[in-house]
Formats: C-alpha cells, sequence, structure tokens
C-alpha cells in the first residue's frame, strides 16, 4: 500500500490546520494586523524585500499581499483577500507588481484574476479569463484562472492555469468509465487585450501523459463532480525558445511542450522519463520549475523538491537544480539545497527563486511550512524568516525583490494628545524610498503656510513622533528622501 502522504498528497495541498497563536503588528496611523515576520540573518543577503501572500489561520487584517524587509518591517499591505505570486515582474520595460486574487478550493486550486500594478500601486491590467469551464457545484466565475500561475513571458504575454471539471474513462487506472476528473489547463494571455493566444489541456493529450502515470491514486470520495479526481495539478508554466516547460506536480514530471500543444519530452523525478538519471536526479510533488541556460543541445532546471516526506526519518524537501543533456538524454542533479539545522518537510506549494546566478543565491519559500530561506553559493543559509504556525499559514510562493515605489495615496498620520503635547503617528504604506518625516503645525485644515515644529528619522513601518509645546489643534506631515519631499499628508485634525 503506498504511504498515506501519496494519496493524500491533494487533499492536503490547501487544508490548513487550526489557528494557533502567532504574533501580530497592529498600528495607530493604519488599520492593518499583518503576521510578524521573525527573522534569523545569519549572512549576507542579496537587496530586496520580502514579497509573502499568508493565506489560513492568519487574522483577516492580515491575509493579504504582503511586503516586509530585511529586518522584519512592514513595508506594504495590499487588500484583504487571498493572494498567490505576488511578485514583482517586468512588463515592457518596467518593474510591475503582480499578484492572483480569489477564492481557493479546498483541494488546491481556485478562480480569481490576475492584477498588475505600476510602481504607485495603481492597477494598470486586471487579467481575466472566462469560457466553457464546469466547476463542483456549477457555479459561474466571473474569471477562471487558478491561483498556481501568473508569469509575465518576455513577449509581454500572462501564462495563466485554470482547472476544468470534466467527466472521463477512468478505467485504466481502476475506476468507472465515466468519473468526474479535473483537467489541467495553461492560457498564454496578451494582457494589453485580454485574448487567449493559446491554450492546453493535459486531457487532450493523453497519449503522451497517460492517467497511469499519476503519483495521486485515485481513491475515497474522489470521481464525483463535487469532489474530482485531480490527475495532473498543473502549478507552474514558463515559456522556452521552442513552446512551454509545464509541471504537472502529480505526475512528478516536467513536460516540454511544442506551441502546438504536442509533447516534445517529459523528464521525471521518479526516473527521468526521457532521460537517463545521473546521480541523484530525483524529485517528487514539486513546485516551481524553471528553465535556465537553454541551447539546443542543454538546459538547467531548477525547482523545488517538496518529497512529501513527513516524517523526519525520511529525506527532506529540498531546492533542487537539474542539468539536462538533450543531446545525450541524461538528466544530472547539480545542486540540493537545505538547512541541516532546520530540517523541513513541506508537503504542498512552496517555490525556489534564483536571485543571482553568479553569486548563486537562492530564496526559497516552504508552502504549507510557513518559513522563507536563503541560501548563498555555498549552500549555507543567511536568512531565515517565519511569518506563522506550520501546517497553519501558508504563503504558496514567497520571494525577493528590488523594489521602489511611490503610492499614489498620501501618508497616513495619526495624533494622540498626551499630558505634555501629543503623539504623532505616521506611517506611508508601500512607500520604499523614503527615510525621514517632517513634522507641520497647521493654522486650519486647509492653510498652506505651515510651520515645520518637528522630524524624525523613519523606524519601520510606522514611525511615533512626540511633540511638545503644541500651539495647534492642526498637524501635516511630509515624507522625505533625505531632503527631498516625496509626499505630504491630509492636514489632521484633532
Ligand atoms: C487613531 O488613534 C485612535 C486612538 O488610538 C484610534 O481610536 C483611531 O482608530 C485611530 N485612527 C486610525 C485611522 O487608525
Ligand atoms: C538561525 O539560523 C541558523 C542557521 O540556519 C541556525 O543555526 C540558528 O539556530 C538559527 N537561530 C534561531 C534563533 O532560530
Ligand atoms: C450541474 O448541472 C448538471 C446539468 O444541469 C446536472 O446534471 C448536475 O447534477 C449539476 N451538478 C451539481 C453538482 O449541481
Ligand atoms: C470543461 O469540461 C466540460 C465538460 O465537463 C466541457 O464541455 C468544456 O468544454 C470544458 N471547458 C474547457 C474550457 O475546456
Ligand atoms: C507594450 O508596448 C507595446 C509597444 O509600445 C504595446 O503595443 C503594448 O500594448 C504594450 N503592452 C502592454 C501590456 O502594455
Ligand atoms: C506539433 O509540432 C511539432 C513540432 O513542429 C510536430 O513535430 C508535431 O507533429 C506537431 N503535432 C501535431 C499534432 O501537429
Ligand atoms: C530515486 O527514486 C527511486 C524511486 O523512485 C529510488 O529507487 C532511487 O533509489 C532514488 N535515487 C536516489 C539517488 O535517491
Ligand atoms: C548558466 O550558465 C552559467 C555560465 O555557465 C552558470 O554560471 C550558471 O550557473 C548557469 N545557470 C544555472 C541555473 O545552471
Ligand atoms: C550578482 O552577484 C555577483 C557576485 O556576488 C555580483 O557581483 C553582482 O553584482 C550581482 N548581480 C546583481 C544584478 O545583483
Ligand atoms: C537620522 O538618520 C541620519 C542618517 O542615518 C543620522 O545621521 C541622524 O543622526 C539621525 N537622526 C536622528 C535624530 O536619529
Ligand atoms: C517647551 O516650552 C518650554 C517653556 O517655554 C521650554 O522650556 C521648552 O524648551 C520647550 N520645549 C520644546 C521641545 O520646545
Amino acid at each position: 500500500m503506498a504511504p498515506w502522504w501519496y494519496t493524500a498528497g491533494s487533499t492536503l495541498l490547501f487544508s490548513l490546520g487550526a489557528a494557533a497563536s502567532w504574533p501580530y503588528s497592529s498600528y495607530k496611523s493604519i488599520d492593518f494586523e499583518p503576521p510578524k515576520l521573525q527573522v534569523n540573518k545569519t549572512g549576507s543577503t542579496e537587496p530586496g524585500f520580502i514579497f509573502l501572500g499568508p493565506r489560513g489561520a492568519v487574522q483577516p487584517a492580515g491575509q493579504a499581499a504582503l511586503i516586509y524587509d530585511n529586518d522584519g518591517n512592514l513595508v506594504y499591505e495590499g487588500p484583504e483577500e487571498v493572494t498567490s505570486n505576488f511578485m514583482v515582474q517586468q512588463l515592457n520595460g518596467s518593474d510591475v507588481i503582480t499578484f492572483w486574487a480569489g477564492d481557493m478550493m479546498s483541494i488546491g486550486y481556485g478562480y480569481g484574476t490576475v492584477h498588475i500594478l505600476d510602481n504607485t500601486y495603481k492597477e494598470i491590467y486586471t487579467v481575466t479569463l472566462t469560457g466553457d469551464f464546469v466547476t463542483p457545484d456549477n457555479s459561474t466565475k466571473a474569471s477562471y484562472i487558478d491561483l498556481h500561475e501568473s508569469n509575465i513571458t518576455p513577449q509581454g504575454t500572462l501564462l495563466v492555469t485554470a482547472y476544468n471539471v470534466t467527466q472521463h474513462d477512468l478505467t485504466s487506472i481502476g475506476g468507472k468509465s465515466s468519473e468526474w476528473m479535473l483537467d489541467s489547463h495553461f492560457y498564454e494571455i496578451d494582457i494589453a487585450t485580454n485574448e487567449i493566444i493559446n491554450s492546453w489541456s493535459a486531457l487532450d493529450h493523453e497519449d503522451s501523459i497517460p492517467l497511469t502515470s499519476s503519483h495521486q491514486k485515485l481513491g475515497g470520495t474522489a470521481g464525483t463532480q463535487e469532489n474530482p479526481y485531480d490527475a495532473y495539478h498543473i502549478n507552474a508554466i514558463t515559456t522556452t525558445n521552442n513552446g512551454y516547460l509545464v509541471s504537472l506536480r502529480h505526475m512528478w514530471s516536467g513536460y516540454y511542450i511544442y506551441p502546438n500543444g504536442s509533447v516534445m519530452w517529459q523528464i521525471s523525478g521518479e526516473d527521468g522519463a526521457d532521460f537517463t538519471q545521473v546521480g541523484n536526479a530525483n524529485f517528487s510533488w514539486q513546485h516551481d520549475i524553471r528553465v535556465w541556460n537553454e541551447t539546443d543541445d542543454s538546459l538547467a532546471l531548477t525547482l523545488f523538491n517538496n518529497a512529501n516526506t513527513p516524517t523526519n526519518s525520511e529525506s527532506p524537501t529540498t531546492g533542487v537544480t537539474l542539468a539536462v543533456d538533450l543531446v545525450k538524454k541524461t538528466v544530472t542533479g547539480t545542486r540540493s539545497l537545505s538547512d541541516p539545522s532546520d530540517t523541513i518537510h513541506s508537503v504542498s506549494q512552496g517555490s525556489y527563486q534564483l536571485l543571482n546566478e553568479t553569486s548563486g543565491h537562492v530564496f526559497m519559500d516552504y508552502g504549507s511550512i510557513s518559513k522563507v530561506k536563503e541560501y548563498d553559493g555555498n549552500g549555507n543559509v543567511v536568512f531565515s524568516g517565519k511569518f506563522g504556525e506550520n501546517n497553519a499559514v501558508a504563503s504558496y510562493r514567497g520571494y525577493r525583490f528590488e523594489w521602489s515605489a511611490v503610492p499614489f495615496w498620501k501618508p497616513s498620520l495619526n495624533v494622540t494628545r498626551t499630558s505634555s503635547g501629543a503623539i504623532a503617528y505616521i506611517s506611508w504604506n508601500g512607500a520604499t524610498d523614503y527615510d525621514n518625516w517632517a513634522v507641520y503645525s497647521a493654522s486650519s485644515e486647509t492653510s498652506t503656510n505651515n510651520q515645520q515644529i518637528s522630524s524624525a528619522n523613519r523606524t519601520g513601518f510606522e514611525t511615533a513622533v512626540t511633540l511638545s509645546n503644541l500651539t495647534t489643534n492642526y498637524i501635516q506631515v511630509a515624507a522625505l528622501q533625505g531632503s527631498k519631499v516625496l509626499g505630504t499628508s491630509e492636514i489632521f485634525s484633532f
């Protein structure tokens, strides 16, 4: 009999445990309650902020796209919603923020839209997908984009996944001649027009991707419309020189797909499939396969190898690099990352981000284990972060990105009176570049000739400035980078 996590793989994927006590931050200037990011810095990191989308036993005021700095201070909190793939990508030569938001189904797929924001956090594109999709309860959705991928290609198109509920002959895997299953689709969408440029369905290629290869066993109550059997579980797509590379988690495989949808080759973490494994080239239940250094003769793959080994007697979740020789048809494991002082077994979700090919630094998000780690070129951990209780809070993926933003909204201010004066609490959600504040006394809610009465350096997300000898009920603040004003608040009356 297969170990329990083989058949349970999909059910485990997104069903998180009960709430537990994890510390949250709160502020006087704005109504946010993000989970605290506890950091352990053990070396020098690549530059950039940390991008997370915590979900599960997170307070409603903290379940959002979140950016933190390296000290664990909040930098940005997006709207309260379930998100995934919160990242910085390039669109037409500019840095943009992208994330998926929507509803997640308990067995690990979703229905939502992809939001694209500029460096003022203005939404410049909202990508949606409509079509004749079938859902477990026959409900119709505004958009059928699944949560697993939101990848902008160099051509300025967006690659997304979608799950469709359909009936199929499952006799080859011990089922009935007509049972309900999830088909795995991907779509390439033109961002500017929202038009579909290409689409693909795993079930259309049953000859090359047979159901009998799935490690997700048909069993329990799966096979109904309400609980469809998840044979493939698509979770990553990237464009390649000659088509696409698709990750199917339940096949333990990546597939190189021609533009017409035919499979060029398969690489499996179990036995290599079309390739002969050299050394340890194993992986299973993987996420986030990416292609590097592709030529006609070779390429490299990086991926998050969940391994789904729940006990410490089994090999841990690792970050894997594979060298693929397309001529000799070999796959060689060239790098495997794990923290010997903190063995992790992540049964669902996760990501692998190669930060810099020269330094070899890698940032990994551990999915159902609410941790992130950065490794250096020697495989040593230089940074660890934790943002919730394991298996209760998850971020589907997590990243480090450089990001510079001046929000289109104004700084937030709240002034509280004290016996000797007042304290001004000030923040500017999402602003990355200011480093100090100027505080002004105003004579009315509309006055313009305001007098500077204090200044303070930025301290994390919110800065508290003690004000004495106040002769006014009106305060205004300005956020500065050095001596340059980046933004000015409304006048606050107290
Ligand atoms: C401002 O502070 C007061 C007192 O702490 C609080 O009641 C109020 O909710 C705060 N306003 C905002 C916008 O956070
Ligand atoms: C910090 O990380 C290092 C390296 O992973 C580890 O040895 C150490 O135990 C960690 N410290 C804490 C407090 O977690
Ligand atoms: C969905 O609609 C079809 C066609 O009307 C019906 O046969 C089926 O029972 C419905 N399924 C659910 C889960 O409501
Ligand atoms: C989804 O599956 C149904 C059959 O259940 C099929 O009619 C429909 O065309 C499929 N949708 C897509 C977008 O392939
Ligand atoms: C990118 O730039 C090209 C050329 O200016 C333009 O046609 C296209 O619409 C732009 N794409 C997006 C998504 O802005
Ligand atoms: C898809 O394209 C490849 C490469 O051009 C070709 O070998 C294959 O026959 C095509 N498949 C179909 C079904 O047309
Ligand atoms: C790779 O996995 C196979 C089973 O899928 C196992 O037989 C083999 O020992 C593994 N290889 C290594 C190097 O762990
Ligand atoms: C790509 O090739 C360069 C040059 O050989 C090498 O430094 C780099 O590590 C390779 N990238 C990957 C992901 O293997
Ligand atoms: C990548 O790392 C190398 C070696 O540490 C460094 O010289 C280079 O500046 C880094 N590149 C970027 C884009 O940060
Ligand atoms: C503010 O920061 C600057 C630059 O780091 C430093 O020189 C200055 O002493 C700081 N001022 C206060 C009041 O801490
Ligand atoms: C507040 O006023 C008192 C009395 O005029 C003065 O001694 C003190 O220096 C003032 N404090 C500040 C911070 O200006």
